[in-house]
């Protein structure tokens, strides 16, 4: 049989090590960045499974730094710090207290750990009694989350995480406007070196379901859809960025990840600023849940959803699969 040549893509795939030789995407480990709740708690021993994200835990500060310690010493670069307090009220009080738990996790992780890059989810829903990520009105019947009077308590959350030695701060409450306020009351602190990184395309996700349940963060009346994203919307989404980084975000961030690819791309190619995608705890439950019933190969789908994020656009990965994805990395380089 004489064929004309034709396009042989198969070259290129005989063997293992050709395949690495040509591979487009690859993970590493400074690619990630894993989130850890911190919990204030009076036993220091607490090491509490959370339910719907097997292998995860609310920890104590003791804890925390074992965790932190051991995840370090794989190549853990980079962590994301989420606080549950003993107490919520109704101006989240906690979210901006001296000696609040993630001021204080702060403290002791960047005292033990001074490479490592921490930063911090600004945020209220995980302090307030109602649950949402900003102020209510009592006297307003609508019941939606105040914008304006939310921005200051976000203002004030991110200079306290400033103050903490915080390398990073994240806000994820999807207020408008609050990127400008965190931005100048940081400068104004004297933080005008400290980056940070929006949650400027966050989704209304039913996929952040586990993680209500790990920072005890589920809103008591109603839901997040009038301040977080419709999950239709596209072009909404580089509004958003493009608004963000006006405001002064330093990286971008998309949420979740996987049913959003095509936004991670879209933000990528408009936007040169760095862009990071959040694996969440939906996404992770899922994986996690079909490779405890053997359905699928964990360690294999892990690694394939985390390129496929990272080929989609993204340079940083929060995901909490960060310490499987070391475990693994290490023992293939010990192979
Ligand atoms: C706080 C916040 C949430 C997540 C990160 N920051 C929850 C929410 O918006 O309800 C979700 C992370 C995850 O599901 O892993 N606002």
């Amino acid at each position: 049989m004489d064929l004309p040549a034709f396009y042989r893509g198969r070259r290129l795939r005989r063997s293992a090590s050709m395949r690495a030789l040509v591979r487009e995407t690859t993970i590493l480990p400074e690619d990630l960045m894993m989130p850890y709740f911190v919990v204030e708690t009076n036993d220091p021993a607490l090491r509490k499974p959370i339910g719907a994200m097997p292998g995860q835990f609310q920890l104590s500060l003791d804890e925390l730094e074992k965790q932190v310690a051991e995840a370090v010493a794989l190549g853990m670069r980079s962590c994301m710090l989420f606080g549950i307090p003993a107490e919520k009220d109704a101006i989240a009080s906690g979210a901006y207290a001296e000696d609040g738990i993630v001021q204080r996790a702060t403290r002791r992780l960047k005292k033990r750990f001074p490479d490592l890059v921490i930063a911090t989810d600004v945020c209220l829903c995980e302090y307030t009694s109602h649950g949402h990520c900003g102020l209510l009105d009592e006297n307003d019947t609508t019941g939606l989350v105040q914008n304006d009077p939310t921005l200051d308590l976000l203002a004030k959350t991110a200079v306290s995480h400033a103050e903490a030695g915080a390398d990073m701060v994240a806000p994820s409450d999807m207020m408008d406007g609050r990127v400008l306020a965190i931005r100048t009351a940081l400068d104004d602190a004297g933080y005008a070196d400290l980056p940070v990184m929006s949650y400027a395309v966050k989704y209304a996700s039913s996929f952040y379901g586990p993680f209500r349940e790990a920072a005890e963060s589920c809103p008591s009346h109603g839901d997040r859809r009038t301040y977080q994203m419709d999950p239709g919307n596209f072009r909404e989404g580089l509004r958003e960025a493009a608004a963000d980084i006006e405001e002064g975000a330093d990286i971008i961030m998309v949420k979740p990840a996987m049913p959003y690819q095509d936004v991670i791309r879209a933000v990528r190619d408009s936007f040169d600023c760095p862009v990071a995608a959040y694996q969440v705890s939906g996404e992770y439950a899922m994986i996690k849940a079909a490779a405890l019933n053997g359905w699928v190969d964990g360690d294999a789908v892990m690694m394939e959803s985390l390129i496929g994020i990272k080929r989609a656009g993204a340079e940083i990965i929060m995901t909490y699969f960060t310490e499987d994805v070391l475990r693994l990395l290490r023992s293939e380089n010990e192979r």
